[in-house]
């Protein structure tokens, strides 16, 4: 796998070895899981070549403390990456994103100020702010995301469509722990205790068979904070805090 620091060597490269070939991009913020490597697996599958992007974006960071203690594991995330034969991988630096210091932006008015962007302000700006870049430069025929983060892959998808992006938007089923909890790398922030009741978490919310008001009363008993929990988009949908950890989850419902 080779690696670039900045966009300009990536394009630079890509001009003369990759003219020919079929692109596929998974942009992420590091600290990679199951979850990051099944995108590469998908994206394996239907392209010649697969390129991971990591960068810890602060513009998507509504709280400073959140964007300090988020895990960096840029070492093992390459040797992870490496080991599942991903093709490229390009870390590029914040100056080289925000070289304009954020002043051109992109925000979507409608969906994005719902359920996350209530409870996270100018969070989906950043999102797709710097998603536009990181597609524009890499310049890739499909785009890889997690349906994990459900409403990030509904705004990206709208964004494509809106600007004519030419890059087909994939979206991947979400990867479970066994206790049902989707991987996230802010699960390593949890504490032995919080891990259960994050656990407890995912098997409350995860029972199809049960209403809305059952989980939510089954959810309330337990030591967390519900920002959210609706039904909306044909799927269930959920955002809770266990301490100041945010656990984010959704399946199709109807
Ligand atoms: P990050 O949280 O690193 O996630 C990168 C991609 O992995 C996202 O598309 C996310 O939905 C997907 N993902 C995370 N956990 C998953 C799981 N358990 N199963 C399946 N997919 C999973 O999302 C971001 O980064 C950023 O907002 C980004 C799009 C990179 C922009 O900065």
């Amino acid at each position: 796998m080779i690696v670039f620091k900045s966009f300009h060597d990536w394009k630079k490269f890509k001009t003369k070895h990759l003219n020919a070939k079929t692109i596929g991009l998974v942009p992420t913020m590091g600290n990679l899981h199951r979850g990051h490597l099944s995108l590469c697996a998908a994206s394996k599958l239907q392209n010649d070549v697969t390129v991971v992007t990591i960068f810890v974006n602060p513009k998507q960071f509504n709280e400073s403390a959140d964007f300090t203690r988020y895990p960096r594991t840029l070492p093992q995330d390459i040797a992870l990456l490496e080991q599942h034969e991903v093709d490229y991988c390009i870390t590029p630096s914040e100056e080289e994103i925000y070289a304009d210091n954020y002043t051109y932006q992109v925000s979507e008015k409608n969906l994005s100020l719902m359920l996350e962007g209530e409870f996270r302000p100018g969070h989906f700006t950043g999102v797709l702010t710097v998603v536009l870049k990181i597609l524009l430069a890499v310049g890739a025929q499909r785009a890889y995301f997690g349906e994990k983060d459900y409403q990030q892959y509904l705004l990206i998808r709208g964004m494509v469509e809106s600007l004519w992006l030419d890059c087909e938007i994939i979206v991947c089923p979400i990867v479970r722990e066994s206790s049902g909890l989707p991987f996230s790398s802010r699960n390593s922030l949890l504490s032995a205790d919080q891990r259960k009741l994050a656990d407890s978490v995912a098997t409350i919310f995860n029972n199809k068979d049960v209403s809305l008001d059952e989980i939510r009363q089954q959810l309330m008993a337990l030591d967390i904070t519900i920002d959210y929990l609706l039904e909306i988009f044909n799927r269930r949908i959920m955002a809770v805090r266990v301490g100041n950890v945010r656990l984010l989850d959704n399946y199709a419902h109807f």
